[in-house]
């Protein structure tokens, strides 16, 4: 009975593993620096713009963003708020929940800590992945998370892509496809490189706000790093005075 048990997830277990996992990623994510602080300032720009409108990331709070990118109060309300927006509170989202629901089927999720939830790799190929779909319902769909609800909503800067198939027959004769690439049919304001950037300080942004703190311990590990030094440095001047009169 047990050994039943055991071999039935052993089984499962794999296959729960790799469907959890989905379709493989198509991009290589480029490196991502969460204290790099322009980085973040531009992609809190584009979240802020783009995003807020459905989405929340109500753990963020406006004036910790101003604090950690060291820019003035004045400067994030002008740049970065909506009016009606306080700096003390939360990055809160525009539509009702009952709207969103009506609209789209599903609550658009809060953002705030989807980078640990998802990867930086996911989040960069999920953006980077939406294409024009006849087929879906709404007109779009996601290499990264077929099916997906969400709008492609940054299409005036990146254009419209379409998939790129290569097809294979597989062990019982019939004919399938798999998306390899992405294909440019309508660009967008911005070019090629310039959307792939924006991405990049996108997600930059989002895993700064799953870990706001990373920034602070990069700040004090340079200051302990540092005491450390000056340390050393007195402890060796310590040793050869306490050792002239020995030699
Ligand atoms: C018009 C409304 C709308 C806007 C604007 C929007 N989204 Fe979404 N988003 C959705 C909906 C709805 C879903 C849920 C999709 C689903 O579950 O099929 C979603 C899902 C997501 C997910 C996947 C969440 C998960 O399930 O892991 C991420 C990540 C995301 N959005 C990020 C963003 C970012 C970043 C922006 C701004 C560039 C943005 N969204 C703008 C509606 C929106």
């Amino acid at each position: 009975m047990t050994r039943k048990i055991i071999l039935t997830v052993l089984l499962f277990v794999p296959g729960l593993l790799s469907a959890a996992g989905g379709t493989s990623l198509l991009y290589t994510t480029p490196h991502i620096n969460e204290t790099d602080r322009a980085a973040i300032q531009r992609g809190a720009r584009i979240f802020v713009n783009y995003c807020l409108t459905c989405h929340s990331a109500e753990y963020m709070r406006y004036k910790r963003v101003a604090d950690d990118l060291g820019i003035s109060e004045d400067i994030m309300k002008k740049n970065l708020m909506f009016a009606s927006d306080k700096i003390h509170e939360g990055m809160v989202v525009a539509i009702e929940a009952d709207d969103a629901r009506r609209w789209f089927g599903v609550l658009p999720p809060d953002l705030s800590v989807i980078a640990r939830a998802r990867t930086r790799e996911w989040l960069y190929n999920y953006f980077m992945t939406f294409y024009r779909d006849d087929k879906s319902p709404v007109g779009v769909n996601n290499a990264t998370f077929p099916g997906v609800a969400m709008p492609n909503v940054l299409w005036e800067l990146q254009g419209w892509q379409e998939p790129v198939y290569e097809v294979h027959t597989n062990a019982e004769g019939e004919e399938e496809r798999t998306i390899v690439g992405m294909k440019l049919i309508e660009p967008g304001k911005q070019t090629a490189k310039e959307f792939k950037q924006t991405i990049r300080d996108l997600v930059t942004f989002m895993v700064y706000m799953a870990e706001p703190a990373e920034l602070e311990r990069h700040r004090l590990g340079f200051w302990v790093l540092a005491f450390l030094f000056v340390l050393l440095m007195i402890s060796y001047a310590l040793k050869r005075e306490y050792w002239r009169d020995v030699h």
